[in-house]
């Protein structure tokens, strides 16, 4: 963990560090730290940005919808599962993206592969759901591919004198991993994987996701467009009026944006936590700070701590956080700073996959559309914890879906996360809605607080323009 100075610390344009933005900065908490701070924290970065206003068809049109579906979705490198879901040969799992649909298999102890799930006899999908099989057999008729999508059997095959079975192989998607994610692409054109992920592997260099297993996995389906769920989770303007009951320890205005010069795919923001709220910080002392951070993880049930005099909360509760999880998760914990035991970290990869650094979150979002459908989404949450010293890895949680009538209530193994999303649950629905009926027609973000949706904007405008 290299500690930097301060000539490293931007990697973007100094001049357009955020002007008016209220204090402590997320540079100067971390100047308090007592421990090493990993590079990647000091990296602050802003880069100029167009999108200030988009129209509201990105988000409700059909037409725009399609166009994704043929320029975004068919093109991209898009997180399909962790590679823990299918850990010996011949696991498998389904992965849909609107009308695809692709079947993701070990093939090998260190191979993955993903065949397009259609039977090249007349169509059928020759996988519903995940499992371990030997082979893919079509339920219609029984032609059958071994794990290498080599054509195996053809019952019948005198009658099917036209098909030499070598060239009915299933064709396939490429793959990749990284982090103990397996990401997927349909497009042989488009670029590698190595370079798709830019900046993203040397940002984590300290937090390797690939050790930790989901302990947690919640697949919601939200009446919205995919892109109004996550642009409700890359930015923390809305904790003001949407989780008012957090201010007391969330440092929501003070949050660092980060967006890199000639990084497409990659932005970060990073949300302080046991700090006050620039709009409530002057009435705020630490102990209720902290007291108001250990609210979060209760629900709000009251918790009696004694924050002793001349300690931050910062410190008090990155301590108090090193010794709980470090006990109950069996690692050490003791090199790690105050910022990885208590920050949002949050990157975010291009369209759609979200990944939190740091220790004491290890929250993953996913986000893609339910089907053929604008008005739909459905919203991946991981909750990735470490594997304890010398301990096996256990198994990866089962998916654990919500419909789009059930609440985060019904999935209380997120613990604390769960009167927070389901604030920021009600209002998805509500966006959609009244983008629908909006006699104005556009979406506006701020400069420097919704910067990272205006950065993906971006991108996605470059991706959508490309024929
Ligand atoms: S459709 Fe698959 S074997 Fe006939
Ligand atoms: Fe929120």
């Amino acid at each position: 963990m290299a500690q930097t100075t301060d000539d490293q610390r931007s990697s973007g344009n100094e001049s357009s560090a955020p002007p008016t933005q209220p204090g402590p900065s997320v540079q100067e908490l971390l100047d308090t730290e007592t421990r090493p701070v990993p590079a990647a924290l000091r990296d602050r970065s802003r880069v100029p940005l167009d999108s200030g206003s988009v129209d509201r068809e990105r988000y409700t049109s059909y037409a725009w919808h399609r166009l994704e579906v043929e320029r975004l979705w068919r093109r991209v490198w898009q997180m399909a599962c962790r590679e823990e879901d299918i850990p010996e040969v011949g696991d498998h799992v389904v992965y849909d993206i609107v009308d695809d649909s692709l079947i993701v298999v070990r093939t090998a102890p260190d191979e993955v592969r993903a065949f397009h799930n259609s039977c090249l006899h007349r169509g059928t999908a020759l996988c519903v759901e995940a499992g371990r099989s030997e082979s893919f057999a079509c339920p219609f008729h029984g032609w059958t591919w071994d794990l290498d999508g080599r054509l195996v059997s053809v019952p019948s095959d005198w009658d099917f004198p036209h098909i030499d079975p070598a060239a009915y192989a299933l064709p396939e998607a490429r793959v990749a991993t990284w982090g103990g994610f397996v990401f997927v692409n349909m497009s042989a054109e488009s670029e590698p994987f190595e370079s798709y992920l830019e900046n993203l592997p040397g940002q984590f260099a300290d937090w390797p996701l690939e050790e930790r297993f989901a302990a947690v996995h919640v697949c919601k389906t939200f009446a919205c467009n995919w892109k109004v769920a996550l642009e409700a989770f890359i930015e923390s303007y809305h904790v003001i009026a949407t989780h008012p009951q957090i201010l007391g320890s969330t440092g929501d205005a003070n949050t660092q944006y980060d967006t890199w010069p000639a990084v497409r795919h990659v932005n970060r923001m990073i949300t302080p936590f046991a700090v006050a709220s620039p709009f409530v910080a002057a009435e705020t002392s630490e102990q209720e700070v902290a007291e108001s951070m250990l609210r979060i993880g209760t629900g709000g049930e009251p918790v009696e701590v004694d924050v002793p005099d001349g300690t931050s909360a910062r410190a008090f509760m990155a301590e108090n956080m090193r010794s709980a999880l470090g006990g109950s998760w069996g690692v050490d914990l003791s090199d790690r700073s105050d910022s990885e035991m208590l920050d949002a970290i949050e990157y975010y990869l291009f369209p759609n996959f979200a990944p939190w650094a740091g220790v004491l979150q290890g929250i993953t979002y996913r986000f893609r559309p339910d089907g053929d459908d604008p008005d739909r989404c459905l919203m991946d949450i991981m909750l990735l914890r470490p594997v304890g010293d010398g301990q096996a890895r256990p198994a990866p949680a089962p998916v654990h879906e919500l419909g789009v009538d059930q609440g985060f209530d019904e999935a209380p193994e997120l613990g604390g996360l769960v009167g927070i999303l389901s604030q920021d649950a009600s209002n998805l629905p509500r966006v959609q809605q009244g983008l629908k009926t909006s006699g104005y027609g556009r979406v506006n973000f701020g400069e420097y607080q919704e910067s990272r949706i205006r950065h993906y904007h971006q991108t996605l405008t470059e991706y959508l323009e490309r024929a």
